[in-house]
């Protein structure tokens, strides 16, 4: 999918596509940039190899000129579909790429058979459900837990 955004006085194409191999440098570096999480599982390498061996069609990329400004990871497992890693790069923020990467990862979703799609946000993130509240996203009263089920996560670089 390609979209055409103004960046000042001028306009840019951008296009939305599925992540290949020579996009890993440039995943890495945006995630490590933007999430920066620490724990080991999700080191980028290894959230790519892993998403390289389960739905791998459902890793998207926003390119504008040849680089990598964006990403959005779509999962969906016979019941729910998930968002994951929804990121834009800081220089090309407000110009729409994020809703876009979300439309498009809902419509791949969707065409899986997602009856209902779910994200979570970090609490000390919170000001970001105004990006999603407008995309129609509505805040759940959920209490979400999690457990590490692997030791044998690469330690971090
Ligand atoms: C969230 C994110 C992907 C949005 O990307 P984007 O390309 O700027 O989004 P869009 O241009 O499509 O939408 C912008 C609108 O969403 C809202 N919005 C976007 N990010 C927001 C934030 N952090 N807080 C509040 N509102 C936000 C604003 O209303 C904004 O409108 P404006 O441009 O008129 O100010 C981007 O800010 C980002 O990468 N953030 C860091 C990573 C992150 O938090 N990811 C989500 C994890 S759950």
């Amino acid at each position: 999918m390609s979209c055409r955004f103004s960046f000042g006085n001028m306009s840019r194409i951008v296009r939305i596509r599925t992540y290949s191999p020579s996009d890993e440098q440039a995943v890495v570096a945006l995630w490590r940039q933007i999430f920066g999480y620490p724990a080991p599982h999700n080191d980028p390498l290894t959230v790519i190899q892993h998403k390289m061996a389960v739905q791998p069609d459902l890793l998207f990329v926003a390119e504008v000129e040849g680089n990598v400004v964006g990403t959005v990871m779509g999962g969906y497992d016979g019941h729910r579909g998930w968002i994951y890693s929804l990121a834009v790069t800081a220089a090309h923020r407000h110009k729409g790429i994020g809703a876009a990467l979300m439309r498009h990862a809902e419509a791949a979703l969707t065409q899986r058979g997602c009856l209902k799609i779910n994200l979570q946000i970090l609490a000390s993130n919170g000001d970001v459900t105004a990006f999603y509240k407008k995309l129609g996203y509505s805040v759940e009263e959920r209490i979400s837990m999690g457990k590490t089920t692997s030791q044998t996560c690469p330690p971090p670089p």
